[in-house]
């Protein structure tokens, strides 16, 4: 990339867009005195506590304390890196961002290219929507109705027909004035060099445009409409595409949601149409090539869950061990992979026509996670129970976990093959240390992500040392924990805010699972454990769902209120240290204080200062 920005450009963007406009477009505000108001994109809460000031230019946030400018807000709300933040502010004034010592004429004359070349596949995409509507384009739309996609799915994907012939676009874009060679260099036209003839690339086939994060066209994939081969024709490397770099429905997955919390990486571009078409917008497809570090750390940075879906069969779970692979170095606290085998024969596109929208989220919701799929990984023809069988398979979990960054998951993990392997966890240590190869450059490993995750993970899961035995009494927050699992439904029972939750050993599980019951969809215990499965906190649920409730249905929701008010009570006749140590516990678990709290939390300060 060309160098820094330079500040005084950033200055002048900053002063010449509006930030009521720019938060406006994502945020529902409304005007009140000077400034506007609206409900904080950045935290949950039911009464507006987020004004943007028109004069001073910055958005502030009296619930959670966010606040900053429209570059700020950017960053924050669409996930964009800086630059990129830069870039689409400059985009909304139709500004291009000079680039520090990019007087580099390489440099610009790359970035010219590249501009030509993006306004070249656009015209491209729209000769090709056009050609859909017209006569010699109703082949390829009678295929796409066929195949079950409405027109409003057309339109969003920008599906188009590429006609038969050997000339139609090539003529087209030299009747504006597109030379050729650019045809050419952009993947559009075929020159062949025996016969020195060119053609077109794409000939009578279905046109789906590729774009990158902006939204411009940056190449395609066609299929044919029969059963010639190939089936689908990509655009080959060109300045402005590279295969390992982008993915299918990544654009318009940001388009549908500005709040994307997780995405599906399935094969296909049809399964990801199929998958919008059925409401499920969250869906990505690699280009015929297997999931590189390129794809996932782009992922990751705009979300902070994974989901790749393989196919049942052997080949699929080869795909997916690859992808555990290529995932492990990037699984840094807050990130999260997990693996969805489809039934045998099936790809996305014909599950979901076949078993519906709702069915195929639950499978998603209850993939495997990735300390689940490694450990089969490795288990598998071997023999556990022998001593032989039991060193291999530590191994080689030892060798994965080898690839994963220091943090929450590679504990879990050295955990978990503790417990599976018999080996005491402190021999895997040393085992694991030893195999520690002088630090590898680490320069793709990303900085920790670049938005901070409220729900931060659970360091108190791993201190628990005693599980629980079945006849040990629960504590109310325990019996919290069993009620909520029993029956998810009744998380709509609760208050608002938690801060009636004490801090006891089930807090952490208590706090995650309302935050999860909240989010919805997590209808039923199973759901609710197989998300959990395979880590600790998985365990302690599965011990309290085998507990019976021992009350009938009716009075369950009583009780749970019954429970909540009781631990109101205690609060309440807490001294202000223990209040204060409560407040700091929360904090420091990673859970946001509310107004509320927070100004309790600074008056305990200074009532607890007065008494030294
Ligand atoms: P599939 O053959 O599974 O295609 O290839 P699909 O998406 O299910 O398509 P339909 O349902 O038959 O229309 C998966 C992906 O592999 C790449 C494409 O990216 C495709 O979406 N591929 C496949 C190619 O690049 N070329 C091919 O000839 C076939
Ligand atoms: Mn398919």
């Amino acid at each position: 990339m060309a160098g820094q920005i330079p500040q005084r450009f950033i200055d002048d963007l900053l002063s010449r867009v509006d930030v009521v406009e720019v938060v406006g477009e994502r945020v529902q505000l409304k005007k009140a005195g000077r400034n506007y108001s609206g409900l904080c994109p950045f935290h949950q809460e039911k009464t507006p506590s987020f004004t943007v000031s028109a004069d001073k230019q910055f958005y502030h946030c009296f619930g959670c304390g966010a606040h900053g400018n429209a570059l700020r807000f950017l960053m924050e709300y669409d996930k964009l890196p800086f630059p990129e933040a830069v870039d689409q502010l400059a985009g909304r004034l139709g500004l291009d961002v000079p680039r520090e010592g990019a007087d580099d004429p390489h440099a610009r004359e790359r970035d010219k290219k590249r501009k030509e070349g993006v306004n070249l596949l656009e015209l491209a995409a729209s000769f090709y929507r056009e050609r859909l509507k017209m006569g010699e384009g109703q082949g390829a739309k009678r295929y796409l109705e066929g195949r079950g996609l409405s027109s409003e799915v057309i339109k969003t994907y920008g599906i188009g027909y590429a006609p038969g012939g050997w000339e139609a676009l090539k003529q087209h874009l030299g009747e504006r004035g597109i030379s050729e060679s650019v045809q050419i260099e952009y993947g559009l036209l075929i020159h062949r060099e025996d016969t020195g003839r060119t053609y077109d690339r794409f000939r009578d086939r279905v046109m789906f445009p590729i774009r990158d994060l902006r939204g411009r066209t940056i190449a395609f994939g066609g299929r044919v409409m029969g059963d010639e081969q190939p089936k689908y024709l990509n655009s080959p490397e060109t300045p402005v595409f590279h295969k390992g770099r982008e993915l299918y429905g990544l654009y318009e997955a940001r388009q549908a949601s500005s709040k994307l919390e997780q995405l599906v990486m399935v094969e296909g571009y049809m399964d990801v149409v199929a998958l919008a078409q059925y409401g499920i917008h969250n869906a990505v497809a690699t280009l015929g090539t297997a999931t590189t570090e390129d794809h996932l750390s782009r992922l990751f940075r705009l979300v902070s869950r994974v989901v790749f879906c393989f196919d049942g069969d052997r080949a699929g779970r080869q795909a997916a061990s690859r992808a555990l692979e290529t995932a492990l170095p990037l699984m840094i606290d807050g990130r999260e992979a997990r693996f969805l085998f489809l039934p045998e024969s099936d790809d996305p596109d014909t599950l979901v026509r076949r078993e519906g929208a709702d069915a195929f989220r639950d499978r998603v919701t209850c993939a495997m996670p990735l300390s689940e799929f490694l450990f089969e990984q490795a288990a598998q023809g071997r023999d556990l129970n022998t001593v032989e069988g039991r060193e291999r398979f530590a191994s080689q979990v030892l060798e994965a976990l080898n690839k994963v960054p220091e943090g929450m998951l590679k504990s879990l993990l050295l955990e978990a093959l503790a417990k599976r392997s018999g080996l005491a966890q402190q021999q895997l240590q040393t085992l694991l240390d030893k195999r520690a190869a002088p630090p590898k450059e680490q320069a793709h490993w990303e900085p920790v992500a670049e938005h901070d995750h409220a729900e931060s993970r659970e360091p108190e899961y791993v201190k628990r040392s005693k599980p629980r035995t079945r006849s040990q009494a629960l504590s109310p927050v325990g019996r919290i924990v069993q009620l909520l699992l029993h029956e998810p439904g009744l998380v709509s029972a609760l208050p608002d805010t938690l801060e009636w939750l004490p801090e006891d050993d089930d807090t952490p599980l208590c706090r995650d699972l309302i935050a999860l019951l909240q989010a919805g969809r997590y209808r039923s215990p199973q759901v609710v454990l197989a998300h959990f499965q395979g880590s600790p906190q998985g365990q302690v649920l599965a011990e309290l769902a085998k507990r019976e409730l021992l009350i009938p249905k009716a009075a369950r929701e009583a009780e749970l209120l019954g429970l909540v008010e009781h631990l109101q009570h205690k609060q309440r006749k807490r001294s202000p240290e223990e209040e204060y140590e409560a407040l700091l516990a929360q904090e420091r678990a990673g859970q946001k204080l509310d107004k509320q709290q927070r100004q309790r939390l600074a008056s305990l300060v200074v009532e607890l200062a007065q008494r030294f």
